[in-house]
């Protein structure tokens, strides 16, 4: 077993790491007090690879693997997890799913762009009532010949308004169930979509989070993805991969927290000294390093496991649960590590507390993972 990082790894790494101190850190507390897209941000992260790490440079990525991926969240993640789920929905739930499953023409006419980070997408398969339940769906696309018809409600549709292409997931042959589910590649800028109402979140508030309606949109023939009624597995492939996107922000989340509290505990001074030389405190480190150890060596083994063909989803579920739980609980002890000075905004740990909690709910929820674990445990 190596456990040794390459030469590769270590500068994409230290790359991600300098851009979120000199590009991300800047205005960080105010575009989640405005709920500010990063756009300049984005722009700057696609122009370096970022969106489209995992990608053949023959279509505009940076040829990379999952590693380098989990990598460059985790350091992202500690910074700016609004800025970070946009490089993981780009690269794991639109880029990994068109480049695996896509013909020639869409890669040519929709990875490329967003690969080489001139744009970025968005994956929609939430509705109003098919959240967990996602074969649900209630979003139809009729078939007309040459072209579908879609009609029907996403929520909570992350890039949901930044972005310029969609994958859209919608029920086809509602008879077959999710048999007859299909994904379509859907050009925002078409007659018949809106964007709805941008939802006002306790966290991640710098990305944009938005219903999108559909009517009578017009969707050619050569926009679906896969055969007839590939919709469901497609989905279900993409969020395996996406949930070690996302396993890595929480690890990112859980680790920006904890170096904050162990530079505070170095720093702040109660009953005479420094607060890391009080055992209450070292405990608490001491845990908080433990678990975020735990969680990176899960997050890497799925990654690892996914860049040898081999399958992934059972670990990257696992991952997603524990990174997630643990991003919240050492959040949650960062914060009461920093006290008072945790409780304000100022201090950061209160925003990384916040925007951990997603983690346990967007690409399954930790209940949803967990299904997926016990029916892979079980079988
Ligand atoms: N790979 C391939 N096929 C898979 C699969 C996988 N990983 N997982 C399931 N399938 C297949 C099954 O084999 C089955 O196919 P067959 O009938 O041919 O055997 C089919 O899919 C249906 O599977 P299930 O019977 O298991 O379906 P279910 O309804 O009982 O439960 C579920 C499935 C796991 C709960 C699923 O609905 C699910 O993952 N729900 C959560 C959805 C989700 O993660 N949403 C996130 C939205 S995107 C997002 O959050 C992005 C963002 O904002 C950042």
């Amino acid at each position: 077993m190596n456990f040794d990082f390459t030469e590769e790894h270590l500068n994409v790494q230290q790359a991600a790491r300098d851009f979120a101190q000199t590009e991300l850190l800047p205005g960080v507390i105010e575009r989640d007090n405005e709920q500010k897209f990063p756009y300049e941000q984005i722009k700057k992260l696609g122009e370096l690879g970022f969106l489209g790490i995992m990608v053949d440079p023959k279509y505009g990525g940076s040829g990379m693997d999952t590693i380098s991926y989990v990598l460059a969240m985790e350091e992202l993640s500690k910074i700016d997890a609004s800025a970070s789920v946009v490089v993981s929905v780009n690269n794991s739930l639109v880029c990994w799913g068109l480049e695996t499953y896509g013909t020639e023409e869409q890669k040519q006419k929709y990875l490329v762009p967003m690969a080489s980070g001139q744009v970025h997408g968005a994956f929609l398969l939430s509705e109003p009532e098919a959240g967990s339940d996602a074969t649900s769906q209630r979003t139809t696309a009729e078939d007309k010949g040459d072209h579908y018809l879609l009609n029907g409600t996403k929520n909570w549709i992350t890039n949901g308004n930044s972005a310029t292409y969609y994958l859209v997931i919608a029920q086809t042959h509602v008879e077959k169930g999710h048999k007859g589910i299909n994904a379509f590649i859907v050009e925002k800028n078409s007659p018949g979509v809106t964007v709805g109402k941008k939802e006002d979140k306790m966290g991640i508030r710098g990305s944009d989070t938005h219903s999108i309606m559909f009517q009578d949109v017009k969707v050619p023939k050569e926009n679906r993805i896969g055969e007839d009624g590939f919709g469901f597995k497609f989905a279900m492939k993409v969020l395996a991969g996406g949930r070690i996107g996302i396993a890595a922000q929480a690890l990112g989340i859980a680790s920006g927290a904890y170096e904050l509290a162990v530079k505070y505990s170095k720093e702040r001074k109660a009953f005479g000294k420094e607060i890391m030389h009080h055992q209450a405190i070292q405990f608490k480190l001491a845990d908080m390093a433990t678990q975020i150890e735990a969680a990176r060596l899960m997050v890497m083994k799925a990654a690892y496991l996914k860049d040898q063909g081999k399958d992934y989803a059972l670990a990257s579920s696992m991952a997603k649960v524990f990174a997630s739980e643990t991003a919240m609980w050492v959040t949650t002890e960062a914060v009461q590590v920093h006290g008072g000075y945790g409780y304000v905004k100022e201090y950061h740990v209160e925003r990384l507390m916040r925007d951990a909690k997603i983690t346990q709910i967007y690409e399954g929820t930790s209940e949803v993972n967990r299904i997926v674990i016990s029916r892979e445990i079980l079988r």
